[in-house]
């Protein structure tokens, strides 16, 4: 099916309440500015109470952040952490109208967190996944009722990225559709409704161009000269900052995924599993600036 343009926003489903299920960083942020353009409550779980602890810290630190930067005033961020909980207890989950997840790009794992969330939540709950490559549809294929779950896919800085990518499965109802919609709205997001395809539109383009600029590097080009050579294309990060901001794993896991799905268009890259296996690429001073290319990266490579 191809993607529908949005339907009626009448069908919206109210949220009155938000479940996030992942406290990584990507949930982390997300679930922020959930509850900071919806002002309703939000849940976060994860497996144990430590990686929940340190998502809701991760959030509390970040609205401290923007009350120093007088965005917001001190009585709106008491509001804002008051409406943040962390959780192992998904029965807590029973009031929410919306279940976002973000945890590990595993296709098995995505379908068993839905299949088990499913059965502690109402029966008219939507459910979404930020999965950045795999098949929504696939996903859902332990769900009860599949036409609730809909790809609603952020980006890397979740807070300052404009884009939303919502994924349409032959599944998704309009109701979920269209609550998607609203819901990217009410972030003051701009939503795509792309197709179930591996990695959408943006991860498709991304992969390639981080891709390349991988195999240039696997093939003997150093990374600055990659750098430098794409650098009058203008954007705002290199394909090295970009791997590193993404995180190292995703991209390797992004790339992957793409080799996987479109072998002759798409490279995987050794390299790359090493230096996420190594841990970082880039060396940074203490205030986080960049100074070069981590010596042991280069080794690797
Ligand atoms: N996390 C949170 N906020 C961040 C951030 C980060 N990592 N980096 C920057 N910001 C915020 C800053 O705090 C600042 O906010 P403020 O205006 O409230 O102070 C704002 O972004 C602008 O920051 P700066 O002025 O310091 O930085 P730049 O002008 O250099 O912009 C950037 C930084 C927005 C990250 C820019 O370099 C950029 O757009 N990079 C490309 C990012 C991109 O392509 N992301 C998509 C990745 S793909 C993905 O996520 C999909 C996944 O599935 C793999």
């Amino acid at each position: 099916k191809r993607p529908a343009g949005a339907p009626d926003k009448a069908l919206a489903r109210p949220i009155r309440k938000v479940g996030v299920i992942g406290a990584g960083l990507m949930a982390s942020q997300f679930a922020l500015l959930f509850v900071r353009r919806l002002r309703v409550p939000v849940v976060i779980t994860d497996l144990d109470q430590a990686r929940v602890d340190k998502g809701v810290a991760y959030i509390h630190d970040e609205i401290i952040a923007l009350e120093t930067k007088k965005r917001i005033t001190s009585d709106e961020a008491n509001r804002l952490r008051a409406l943040v909980t962390g959780t192992t207890d998904k029965a807590q989950f029973a009031d929410a109208d919306w279940v976002i997840e973000a945890v590990f790009e595993e296709l098995g794992v995505k379908q068993d967190v839905f299949a088990e969330i499913e059965k502690f939540i109402a029966p008219d709950a939507i459910l979404a996944t930020n999965t950045s490559s795999l098949s929504v549809e696939q996903i859902g294929a332990k769900l009860s009722h599949p036409e609730r779950l809909v790809g609603f896919h952020f980006f890397n800085p979740v807070a300052v990225m404009p884009l939303i990518e919502v994924v349409n499965t032959p599944q998704t109802s309009d109701v979920t559709l269209s609550t998607a919609m609203v819901v990217a709205g009410k972030l003051k997001k701009n939503a795509v409704i792309t197709r179930d395809t591996p990695g959408f539109v943006v991860n498709r383009v991304l992969a390639k161009v981080l891709g390349e600029a991988m195999h240039a590097v696997d093939t003997g080009t150093p990374f600055d000269v990659v750098s430098e050579a794409i650098a009058p294309f203008g954007l705002p990060m290199t394909p090295f900052e970009l791997l590193e901001l993404v995180g190292l794993k995703v991209g390797a896991h992004v790339l992957d995924t793409h080799h996987a799905a479109f072998p002759d268009r798409f490279f995987e890259s050794t390299n790359l599993h090493r230096l996420a296996e190594h841990g970082k690429l880039l060396d940074r001073d203490a205030k986080g600036k960049i100074k070069g290319y981590d010596k042991g990266a280069l080794k690797i490579v």
